[in-house]
């Protein structure tokens, strides 16, 4: 049953007193319990915020399922989500994507058979002009090649 710590559960009491209406505190208590739940956003997540924001799970769940820095599923220790918008899709995204999975022995959107990776193709991260580039949980790295990529991930610990 997921529950947030007790420290997750005041960011998102005080994310809720933060605004006129509880609901504009949805995205942020997602990203809070997301960072709770390995990566991730389950039916059970989504329920258990709905009963402590007193909000529909309905709701939540719309503003869930429309914006993709929440994840569906399960993903690795480190989400590797790379844009594949206009600057970055022209500068070699696609190519830098291929290359991550091929070698990385994975499906876009899978998991490394030891959990350590998911590689997700993104929309724009907002980082157009140093593309191509990619998110790691929450950092940049900005003017890649698809070796200097490979080479980032595999100095992850
Ligand atoms: S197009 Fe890739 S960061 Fe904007």
């Amino acid at each position: 049953m997921f529950a947030l710590s007790p420290e997750g559960l005041e960011r998102v009491k005080k994310e809720m007193r933060r605004y006129e209406t509880k609901q504009s505190a949805i995205i942020p208590a997602l990203y809070i319990a997301q960072q709770e739940n390995n990566g991730w956003i389950s039916d059970e997540v989504i329920d258990y915020l709905s009963r402590v924001m007193e909000i529909p799970a309905a709701q939540i769940n719309e503003v869930f399922k429309f914006y993709t820095m929440f994840n569906q599923k399960p993903v690795g220790r480190y989400h590797v989500q790379v844009c594949g918008t206009l600057s970055c899709h022209v500068n070699g995204a696609p190519e830098l994507i291929e290359f991550l999975c091929r070698h990385l022995g994975v499906k876009l959107d899978e998991m490394t058979a030891d959990g350590k990776f998911t590689i997700s193709r993104v929309e724009c991260l907002g980082s157009c002009g140093t593309a191509p580039m990619m998110q790691v949980n929450d950092t940049y790295y900005e003017n890649l090649t698809p070796e200097k990529a490979l080479q980032i991930l595999k100095n992850l610990p």
